[in-house]
């Protein structure tokens, strides 16, 4: 299959494109298309056939939901059973944005979407070009991250590319996204409602909207725990690098001496080492490819950073990468939990 990619400026856009694009969508065909969060890969959330095609680009186990986006906020009684109160709070102060919710499904979503649940997590994004594609193309689109199943979030056309080209119809190249990281996931069908995936918007901003919020204890444990994760999804060993990436969590001068201890001995074997440094410690490192992952002292340089920094190591074709760890706060807990995953939860504490 011929992969078209139209570049789209995101202050005059191609009204044209995005048609053609909508169009597409409503055939039943596979677009990939910018969020703020990160690139998703988008088919007629309403059929069945369309989202198949979804999991067999990916490589995407079937159990393994979508989620759907919506551009309006009353698109939502169509698809789900009762909109909690929470949910409505929630959607007003955070709708369009990097918030997902799970809500009881009506009959009209296909189990196909949903990967056999009966419950359908949905999405407003913000992004200009995401909210027109959406409208155009009849109001849900279900879309999962648009890479390979396993590899880093997309934050940039070129990554879907590499991964999908001539494995999907259109991608829409609407430059590199601003967050970086998947959206935040809240079940509101329990109370109080349950995060099953940290993100942008946190426990803290929700809990300002609606008091007590839960978070699934599988989060940020060791793959050793035995529950299950409630957003299917996130039972996978994801984003996973192909250099073999160890976090090191310590004291900040402690972590530094150490990643370059370990970085000293794997050189002289002969590995090829990657180190995961911040702008504040990258000159302390003097082993190895060393990359910034962005500014400890503002955390959103770093989830903007994160996955295009493990595809980085992936051309670059390093057999191990040290990391330095991230505070779990606020971020900083999106931030770790996608790291504790690329990582298989491979973590040394000095
Ligand atoms: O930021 C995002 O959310 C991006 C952009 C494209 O919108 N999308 C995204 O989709 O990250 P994906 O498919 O990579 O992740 C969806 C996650 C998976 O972990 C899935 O298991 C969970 O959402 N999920 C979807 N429907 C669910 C449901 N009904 N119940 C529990 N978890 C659900
Ligand atoms: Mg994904």
């Amino acid at each position: 299959m011929n992969t078209k990619q139209k570049k789209i400026q995101m202050n005059q856009m191609d009204k044209k494109a995005i048609q053609e694009a909508a169009q597409i969508l409503r055939q039943g065909g596979l677009v990939a298309f910018p969020t703020e969060t990160v690139y998703g890969l988008g088919a007629n959330a309403l059929d069945e056939f369309a989202s198949s095609k979804i999991y067999e680009a990916k490589g995407r186990p079937s159990d393994n939901p979508l989620i759907v986006h919506i551009a309006e906020l009353e698109a939502l009684d169509k698809i789900v059973k009762v909109v909690p109160d929470n949910a409505k709070k929630l959607a007003e102060i955070f709708w369009p944005g990097p918030l997902t919710m799970i809500f009881e499904k009506k009959e009209i979503v296909p189990l196909g979407t949903t990967g056999g649940l009966n419950t359908v997590a949905v999405r407003m994004p913000k992004h200009a070009l995401a909210l027109n594609l959406i409208k155009e193309a009849g109001g849900y689109i279900a879309a999962p991250s648009a890479n390979t199943s396993g590899r880093p979030s997309p934050t940039k056309a070129s990554h879907v590319a590499m991964d999908l080209a001539g494995k999907i119809d259109m991608i829409l190249d609407g430059g590199a996204v601003s967050i970086g990281i998947e959206s935040t996931i809240i079940d509101v069908t329990t109370n109080p409602p349950m995060i099953l995936r940290p993100g942008f918007v946190t426990k803290a901003m929700m809990e300002a909207v609606i008091g007590e919020v839960s978070i699934d204890p599988t989060i940020l444990g060791d793959k050793e725990l035995n529950d299950r994760p409630k957003a299917p999804g996130m039972k996978y060993k994801h984003y996973a690098p192909k250099g073999d990436l160890t976090i090191i969590e310590g004291e900040e001068e402690q972590v530094i001496v150490k990643i370059n201890c370990l970085a000293k001995e794997m050189s002289d074997k002969q590995y090829k080492v990657g180190i995961i440094a911040t702008d504040e410690t990258i000159n302390r490192y003097d082993v190895g490819q060393v990359i910034s992952i962005g500014k400890r002292s503002d955390e959103q340089t770093i989830s903007h950073n994160l996955y295009r920094v493990l595809r980085e190591f992936d051309e670059k074709n390093v057999d191990v990468i040290y990391s330095e760890s991230f505070q779990s706060e606020k971020m900083g807990m999106a931030i770790m939990n996608r790291l504790l995953k690329a990582a298989g939860h491979k973590v040394i504490h000095i």
